[in-house]
C-alpha cells in the first residue's frame, strides 16, 4: 500500500529526508553514587541525509556527549542510536568501528594530531585503519591536502604548523575517507575570524556540493545560523529544534 512516504514530492515542498541517524530516548549517565551525573536525559531525534545541524546550548548542557553518542564514539546508558534505520546495538564491535571509519569524519576542537607524524601521515590515518595500501593512501591524502591548500606542508611534522593549519589538517583527515556524515565539535573555537571563515567555507562547501551531512556543535551564533537546522540543548535535553525558513536544510 502506498503511504505518504511514497508520495511524489510536491514541487517546492521540503523534501522528506531519509534519516541517516536516529536516536530514541537516549540517556547518558556519567559516574555513580554521589558523583552520578545525568548528562543526557532522554534525547529523541532524527538527522536526515544531507542536513546541516547546529547543536547549541550552554556549557555542560550535553552537546559533546550527544555528538559522541551519535558518532558511535561512546555508548549510551539507555536508549537507541540507529544508523540507516538499524540500531547500532545490534552490530558487533568490529562492525561499529568499520561503520565509523567508513562513514564518519570528525573535526574536534582539540586537534588530536599525532605529533611524531607528518601532515600526510596524520591525514591518511583513517585510510590506514581501513587497510588501504600506501600508494593509494598517498594519492588520496595528497588530493585532499591540495584541496585544503596544505600540499606544501605534507612532509612537515604536524606540530610545526599554525593553529589554523592544524585545524585544516584535522579537516583533511576527516575528509580523506569521503565520509557521509561529518561531525565537528567547535570547529572554529580556537581560530581567528579569517581562519574561521576559511574553515566554515570548507565545511559548508562540502555540504552544498557533495551532500555531506553536517553535525556541528558550536557556541558561535553566526556559524549556527548557516546551518539548516538548530538544535538547542539545556540540561541534557533538546529544548528547541528549528529549521531554517527555507525548510530545505541546505546551507546558503
Ligand atoms: N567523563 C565524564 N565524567 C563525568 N561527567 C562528565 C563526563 N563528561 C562530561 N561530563 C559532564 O556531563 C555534562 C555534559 O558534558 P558535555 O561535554 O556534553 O557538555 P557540552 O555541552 O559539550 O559543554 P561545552 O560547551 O562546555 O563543551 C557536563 O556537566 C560534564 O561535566
Ligand atoms: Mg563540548
Amino acid at each position: 500500500m502506498a503511504t505518504a512516504y511514497d508520495a511524489p514530492p510536491v514541487p517546492g515542498a521540503p523534501s522528506r529526508e531519509e534519516p541517516v541517524l536516529e536516536t530514541e530516548n537516549l540517556v547518558k549517565v556519567y559516574g555513580r553514587g554521589a558523583s552520578r551525573f545525568d548528562a543526557l536525559k532522554g534525547v529523541t531525534l532524527q538527522i536526515g541525509r544531507g542536513e546541516s545541524v547546529a547543536v547549541v546550548g550552554k556549557s555542560g548542557s550535553g552537546k559533546s556527549t550527544l555528538m559522541h553518542l551519535l558518532a558511535l564514539l561512546d555508548q549510551p546508558t539507555a536508549g537507541v542510536v540507529a544508523m540507516d534505520g538499524r540500531p547500532v546495538s545490534q552490530l558487533k564491535t568490529r562492525e561499529v568501528s568499520h561503520l565509523r571509519n567508513e562513514r564518519f569524519g570528525f573535526v574536534f576542537q582539540q586537534f588530536f594530531l599525532n605529533a611524531g607524524q607528518t601532515v600526510l601521515e596524520n591525514t591518511v590515518l583513517p585510510l590506514k585503519i581501513a587497510g588501504v595500501g600506501r600508494a593509494e593512501r598517498t594519492r588520496r591524502g595528497m588530493a585532499v591536502l591540495e584541496r585544503l591548500e596544505l600540499a606544501d606542508k605534507a612532509k612537515n611534522r604536524a606540530t610545526d604548523l599554525s593553529g589554523g593549519q592544524k585545524q585544516r589538517v584535522c579537516i583533511a583527515r576527516a575528509l580523506v575517507n569521503e565520509p557521509t556524515v561529518l561531525f565537528a565539535d567547535e570547529p572554529t573555537g580556537n581560530l581567528d575570524s579569517a581562519t574561521s571563515a576559511a574553515v566554515e567555507d570548507i565545511l559548508f562547501g562540502l555540504h552544498r556540493d557533495e551532500g555531506i551531512t553536517l553535525v556541528v556543535v558550536t557556541h558561535d551564533d553566526d556559524l549556527a545560523a548557516k546551518c539548516g537546522r538548530r538544535l538547542e540543548m539545556q540540561d541534557g535535553r533538546i529544548v528547541s529544534d528549528e529549521r531554517a525558513a527555507t525548510g530545505t536544510g541546505v546551507c546558503p
